[in-house]
């Protein structure tokens, strides 16, 4: 794809999608609860497209319409053992909360996803599963994809997270539902909490104690209306769009503000951005609008606590650094060496084709600013937020950007394209 746009202003006002994270979960709870769950603003992106496919594979009834999407609960009993290979496709999501699922439930299934899926580590969530009492097999022992799971009792657990993730947390949590008693999930740092935020949406009980997060097993749930809002990961994309472009205002209405997820929102405080931040309402998740407008920015730090808030905004987040005074530094960030590529060599990569002063460090990236960027020919190695990064470097870039493989952002964002040319003024 040749992306020439000359340097644009941007303005307007957009919703983006549903949040990704949220999309899955409801479509899982939806499918777990007894009754139905009428699903608004739901992200019909290819990985949540993919978890629907699980489930109707499972024996449950899914209904999409232009508006809504309605799932016919079947509760936890009512799911049956499938005939043909659960499909994850890119979704490291699917596939390690439907492990936490399918571990308890009586029937055997089998897992795959695409080439990406097939390198990201399993292990992380097989082996606190089969310590409960799971029985998982897969590729290289358990470590990746295909993988076959034969649902059995599961006990319960006390699991301090050796690595900051919502997916493996959620796994776990869904596990623990299906034991007999109580289960004690520590988490060091805290990570996304839609799937226990969910739980209390759907009638269930969860307990928060400081680090400790506490689940009864044994839970049944009952449908009811989600509304999904805007996901703030996709949202970025037009918040450093916004600080970068010249002469630039756009809003993003009804996004969510979820505190495990605003990270971006502190960076760009942190960065001097000219942004502000109205709430608007409040339904089980945080939202509002964000309006950001073109930015005199300064470099910043950012580590620790801070990178679960925004792990996935890094690649874009290392774009607004290189139109930034000075440097910014990003540590303990050897997560995105797992996700769809490695995202610290994807970016740094990337990023340095058009021009960017950008290197790479063990667990981050060190960015010098302010870099003119050029045209170039850009890959989004099949990842879908690299392919965004590189979009919106090509709206600032001096020169026409050849994007190989822009199809991947459909996984998260399919009209992303048609909101950048809404945005062009
Ligand atoms: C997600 C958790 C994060 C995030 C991913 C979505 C989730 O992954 O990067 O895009 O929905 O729970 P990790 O759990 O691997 O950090």
């Amino acid at each position: 794809m040749k992306l020439n746009f000359g340097q644009p202003s941007l303005g307007g006002r957009i919703e983006v999608p549903g949040d990704k994270s949220i999309s899955h979960r409801s479509i899982m709870f939806g499918a777990l609860a007894n009754g139905k769950t009428v699903i608004r603003h739901f992200l019909k992106g290819e990985d949540c497209l993919s978890t629907i496919d699980c489930f109707r594979k499972l024996g449950v009834e899914i209904e999409e319409t232009d508006e809504e999407i309605i799932v016919h609960g079947t509760g936890w009993d009512g799911l049956k053992e499938p005939s043909s290979i659960l499909d994850t496709g890119n979704s490291g999501t699917t596939t390690r909360l439907m492990l936490g699922i399918l571990a308890g439930l009586p029937f055997h299934s089998v897992m795959i996803g695409d080439e990406s899926i097939a390198r990201r580590p399993m292990d992380r969530v097989t082996v606190p599963l089969a310590s409960m009492g799971a029985d998982i097999a897969g590729r290289d022992n358990g470590r990746f994809t295909p993988l076959s799971i034969r649902g059995s009792k599961l006990k319960t657990i006390e699991y301090r997270l050796p690595v900051a993730s919502a997916q493996v947390k959620s796994a776990v949590i869904f596990a623990a539902l299906q034991a007999e008693g109580e289960s004690v999930i520590i988490e060091p740092e805290a990570t996304r909490d839609h799937t226990e935020k969910m739980i209390e949406q759907f009638g269930g009980i969860v307990r928060r104690e400081g680090d400790r997060i506490i689940i009864k097993g044994g839970q049944s749930f009952k449908g009811t209306d989600v509304y999904v809002p805007g996901d703030i990961s996709s949202a970025a994309f037009f918040m450093v769009a916004a600080a970068i472009a010249p002469d630039s205002e756009i809003v993003l209405l009804n996004t969510g503000l979820n505190e495990t997820r605003t990270g971006i929102v502190d960076v760009f405080k942190q960065m001097g951005a000219d942004m502000t931040i109205e709430k608007t309402s409040f339904k089980g998740e945080e939202i509002g609008t964000i309006t950001v407008r073109t930015s005199k920015l300064k470099g910043t730090e950012i580590s620790g606590a801070l990178i679960p808030r925004l792990i996935d905004e890094i690649p874009v987040i290392a774009l607004l650094a290189t139109q930034a005074e000075g440097e910014t530094i990003i540590r303990d960030a050897e997560e995105l060496k797992v996700k769809e590529t490695n995202r610290i060599d994807t970016v740094v990569d990337e990023l340095k084709k058009l021009g960017a002063d950008i290197e790479a460090t063990d667990d981050g990236m060190i960015i010098r600013g302010k870099s003119k960027l050029h045209g170039g020919s850009v890959s989004s190695h099949g990842d879908h937020r690299i392919g965004m990064v590189m979009a919106i470097a090509a709206l600032i870039a001096d020169g026409e950007v050849k994007l190989e493989n822009p199809e991947a952002i459909a996984v998260s964002y399919p009209e992303f394209f048609e909101h950048v040319n809404q945005l062009i003024k």
